[in-house]
């Protein structure tokens, strides 16, 4: 695969479905999905942007986020509900890194939407990716006081790796610990 290429991927999108009721799109994120991404990171409370690892609240930090898209870095599959951007998954993959066998996940749903199970479906669908692509484990990195998240990952099949002591500081200026998680994107997930 060319480093500048987008990953090509067997699963296709977009596809809609139902979830408790609501219509709701998976498909892929395009250049085109810079501004509905911006408005998601916008809609989001202060402990949300507390711990946004990259502020994507910035047009210019979610274009770099799409040119690494473009270059195959990056997937990212978007939820789409009434026609607005509702969360995202993304697996990260580096092929030119010693770490090219590991992928990371990452997932962000709005607050209006949290608790449809539209992350663990998000996170589903990057498994079945992270598989098309080989990849030996994913990986995801939490703030450790972040238990409900943790709790989520930790059904998912993820085992913590290590925990980082104030690795992360939040926009207010406090450190807090990292956990890395990880396991094998080998088996089937039922959620
Ligand atoms: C973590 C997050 C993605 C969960 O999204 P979600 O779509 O509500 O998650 P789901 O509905 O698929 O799953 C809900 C599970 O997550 C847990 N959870 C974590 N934070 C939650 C929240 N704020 N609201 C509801 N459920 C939450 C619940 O315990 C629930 O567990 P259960 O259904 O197994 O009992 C969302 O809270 C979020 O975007 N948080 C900010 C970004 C973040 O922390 N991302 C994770 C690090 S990569």
């Amino acid at each position: 695969m060319s480093p500048q290429s987008p990953i090509l991927i067997k699963r296709s999108f977009p596809w809609t479905d139902t979830v408790q009721g609501q219509s709701v799109t998976f498909r892929l994120m395009t250049r085109e999905d810079q501004l509905a991404v911006v408005s998601l990171a916008r809609s989001l409370d202060d402990v949300d942007l507390a711990f946004l690892r990259q502020d994507i609240t910035q047009p210019a930090v979610v274009d770099e986020w799409i040119d690494q898209i473009e270059r195959g870095r990056t997937i990212t599959i978007l939820v789409e509900i009434q026609g607005r951007v509702a969360g995202y998954g993304s697996l990260f993959h580096d092929e030119m890194l010693w770490t090219s066998h590991i992928g990371e996940i990452r997932v962000l749903v709005s607050g209006k939407y949290r608790g449809l199970g539209l992350a663990k479906r998000l996170t589903v669908e990057l498994f079945h990716i992270a598989r098309e692509m080989r990849l030996e484990r994913v990986i995801c990195q939490i703030p450790a006081a972040q238990t409900r998240v943790r709790q989520m990952f930790e059904r998912l099949g993820f085992s913590p790796e290590a925990i980082l002591s104030d690795w992360i500081m939040s926009r207010d200026g406090e450190t807090h610990d990292l956990i890395i998680m990880s396991r094998p994107p080998d088996e089937l997930i039922i959620v």
